[in-house]
């Protein structure tokens, strides 16, 4: 496979799991056959997993249902010297000017030139190499990773406050050009349910939907401006009880919303296909508020028996009926997942 040196996201993302990944590696299998992930975004956890080697010799089938990012890495995997060029010449425009550069690009570059591509229909082989260097360079100066369309569908993410972004990571990007040009590496636009089609047993995916919001104020709606409500938390939920009834190991990082509490804590359905759940403490930073950032829970469902070693904070709750115990005040520590 490729050389392992700190692989890690090229992207920053909404959303994104690297801060989580010491959690997540607790589910990560000892064994398993190819490996899907279906809400790619950054792809903190696949390149975390090919970092540590656990998908050589794996088929690996990765998508997102955003055509641009997608685009970006099919650009960055079969024409990196033409995103290079772009993106340094970019980034010496940003070191002139800054912020009016960033909007300068957005609005008579970017959403001009991703107009044409989308009109003559948004195909991912004909994405051009120039508007992956614009992705990757709104992406490092943007507002916090954020990828938002306005009710027209163009891009209007705002300007980031970094004093001395880091755009062009040259060394990373020949790491990722490499892996997703390795014939076992499938990167596709395509809805988590495409996952139903393709996934056998002893498959192993991971799924990071978009979060639900906590609140009623807590109203951030997404990344491509079509949002994930209650009815895609719902299909979710069958896609991941047909996989997992079908033998495969899926785990699911997912909010503590009530809606997505509800579909997994104390669900039957979901405990006889041999799925449990934890909550954890997470800090998530989609909340434009910095004093709303605290804490807060995370979910994760999986059917795969975690590493033994977890951080005394994680609380585990059994989910094989609806009689399971519920509520702060009865869970308990991490049990063997079966
Ligand atoms: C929470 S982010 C994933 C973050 C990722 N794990 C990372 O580390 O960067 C969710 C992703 O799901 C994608 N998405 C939203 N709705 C989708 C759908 N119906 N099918 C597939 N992907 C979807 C979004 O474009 C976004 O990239």
């Amino acid at each position: 496979m490729v050389e392992r040196r700190g692989l890690r996201p090229f992207l920053k993302w909404v959303g994104g799991k690297r801060q989580l990944l010491p959690v997540l590696r607790r589910f990560y299998p000892n064994t398993h056959g190819a490996y899907f992930e279906p809400f790619l975004g950054s792809g903190a956890v696949f390149f975390d997993l090919l970092d540590q080697g656990l998908l050589d010799g794996h088929a690996v089938t990765l998508s997102d249902d955003n055509a641009d990012l997608i685009g970006c890495y099919a650009r960055v995997g079969d024409s990196l010297d033409a995103v290079l060029a772009a993106l340094d010449s970019l980034a010496a425009g940003h070191g002139e000017g800054g912020r009016d550069h960033y909007l300068q690009v957005r609005d008579t570059r970017f959403n001009p030139a991703r107009a044409v591509w989308r009109d003559a229909g948004s195909d991912i082989t004909t994405y051009p190499a120039e508007l992956a260097a614009m992705l990757i360079y709104l992406n490092r100066t943007g507002y916090n990773g954020l990828f938002r369309l306005n009710s027209t569908g163009e891009y209007n993410v705002p300007p980031g406050r970094y004093d001395r972004p880091r755009i062009v990571d040259r060394l990373l990007l020949e790491l990722a050009s490499r892996t997703f040009t390795l014939p076992d590496v499938r990167v596709q636009v395509a809805g988590f349910q495409r996952v139903l089609d393709d996934a056998l047993a002893d498959d192993f995916v991971y799924f990071d939907p978009p979060y639900a919001p906590l609140s009623a104020t807590a109203n951030f709606r997404g990344y491509t401006g079509r949002g994930f409500g209650d009815a895609e938390q719902e299909r979710l939920q069958q896609v991941l009880i047909a996989l997992a009834t079908r033998g495969v190991k899926v785990l699911l990082s997912n909010s503590t919303a009530p809606a997505v509490i509800r579909l997994y804590e104390g669900n039957a359905a979901v405990g006889v296909a041999g799925l449990r759940t934890w909550r954890f403490p997470a800090r998530r930073a989609v909340n434009s508020k910095a004093d709303r950032r605290g804490p807060v829970e995370e979910l994760v469902v999986s059917n795969i028996r975690p590493a033994p070693s977890l951080p005394s904070t994680w609380q585990s709750r059994a989910s094989a009926s609806n009689t399971a115990p519920r509520g702060p005040g009865r869970r308990s520590r991490l049990a063997p997942s079966r």
